[in-house]
């Protein structure tokens, strides 16, 4: 079935059998998030209505002052629905009270009343206290999944890695076989793109989608890569036009395409300087594959496997970890210290290493330089800059891909 992405200018089309489907997917299965339809969602509660002892993770909170100068708590939660706003007013010392309760990433029972303003619904507390249920809870009934239809997903990014080149299709399927489970429900951020379960499922496909555009389906990668500039050109200038406004002024860094055009003519100028050298197709797929795989230590949350810290450091005492509560979507506290591109460095390293692939010194260094320079400037978290073609690329699909999910309205 044909699928538009990228404002219709890139055309998903998958043709496979329901047979091949379903031996891709007994496979590498496709995580599913059972939508519980009597969870609680904001949108489904009028303004003015109750809601009582409803289970959510609290992301973060603080301290504000209101007018009459009393302290007030503003919070946000989250559940498998998503997240949204509260207030608690500070009525007979409830900040007060509330306060020493509160942990970020934390389970708690909250009641109160919904209510609209400016078309954006929020939650005025009565009543905040810290999980106390017996039941067992379920991580993924608090965290928010894609809304992607994931098995499709999973067959996409099946077909891209079936049709590479050896070594880089043995080389990403042993990552997949390896990581599957943590690999596809990973999110890919905690507050800014794809930061939600299977976000970094969704952001490695949409990479892909966009190299096998410019690299299969166009005949000229830099013809490819000037429409999709163009597509983005448009977009901006559209939603400028659509948030223009005489009455208040505009907060561009809420669009989608603020500060990128100036970039994306340049990583283009960069590219123009290999306009002799065909890119190695197979070798940006896999690295895309890998691209954010560091990530599968860098990110923690309820329901997180921790094979992966067994398999970079086999000889630590790694009982620190099973000392973990369930969390919210954050920051590992250790992979944090050291950041997906460079985790994403020793993942690959030991993948080659663990299944004895052989491969030219120079290619191996390359896969590493395309995942060390994926976010294009030092001062982006590279490690290094972008100094060859297929760097550039991945660059360019990673930073088209980590924007458009800005604009999308479903996750
Ligand atoms: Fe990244
Ligand atoms: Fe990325």
């Amino acid at each position: 079935m044909a699928q538009n992405y990228f404002y219709g200018t890139i055309t998903v089309d998958q043709h496979h059998t329901d047979e091949e489907k379903k031996a891709i997917l007994e496979r590498f299965p496709a995580p599913m998030y059972a939508v519980d339809s009597s969870a609680f969602h904001i949108e489904n509660v009028e303004h003015g209505n109750h809601v009582n002892g409803i289970v959510v993770l609290l992301n973060d909170y603080k301290v504000e002052k209101a007018a009459n100068g009393n302290p007030y708590l503003k919070l946000r939660f989250e559940n498998s629905m998503g997240s949204f706003a509260a207030k608690l007013w500070d009525n007979d010392g409830a900040v007060e009270y509330a306060l020493p309760l509160l942990e970020e990433n934390s389970v708690f029972e909250i009641s109160g009343k919904v209510e609209e303003f400016r078309g954006f619904k929020s939650i005025t507390l009565s009543r905040i206290k810290p999980c106390t249920s017996q039941d067992p809870l379920n991580p993924f009934d608090l965290l928010s999944a894609t809304q992607a239809d994931t098995e499709a997903l999973v067959v996409e990014l099946y077909s891209y890695v079936n049709g590479l080149e050896e070594p880089y299709k043995t080389i990403a399927f042993k990552g997949m076989e390896r990581f599957w489970r943590e690999f596809s429900i990973r999110p890919a951020a905690k507050g800014f793109h794809h930061n939600y379960l299977s976000g970094l499922l969704k952001h490695t496909v949409g990479l892909m989608r966009i190299a096998h555009y410019l690299l299969v389906q166009q005949d000229n990668h830099y013809k490819g890569a000037l429409r999709l500039i163009q597509v983005v050109e448009k977009a901006h200038k559209e939603e400028l036009w659509s948030n223009l406004s005489l009455e208040k002024p505009m907060d561009v860094r809420k669009l989608t395409w603020t500060d990128t055009i100036d970039h994306l003519y340049s990583i283009f100028y960069s590219m123009l300087e290999f306009s002799t050298r065909q890119p190695d197709y197979s070798m940006i797929i896999c690295s895309i594959f890998y691209h954010d795989i560091g990530k599968l230590l860098e990110y923690d949350h309820a329901g997180k496997g921790l094979e992966e810290f067994e398999f970079l450091f086999p000889t630590a005492d790694r009982s620190v970890l099973e000392q973990r509560k369930p969390t919210g979507i954050t920051m590992d506290s250790l992979g944090g210290l050291i950041g997906h591109i460079p985790l994403g460095i020793l993942l690959f390293n030991k993948i080659l290493e663990k299944e004895e692939i052989q491969m030219p010194l120079e290619e191996q260094v390359a896969v590493l330089h395309n995942i060390s320079s994926h976010h294009g400037k030092i001062e982006w978290g590279s490690s290094t800059k972008p100094q060859t073609i297929e760097a550039w690329l991945v660059h360019f699909c990673d930073f088209l891909d980590s924007r458009y999910e800005k604009s999308e309205q479903i996750k």
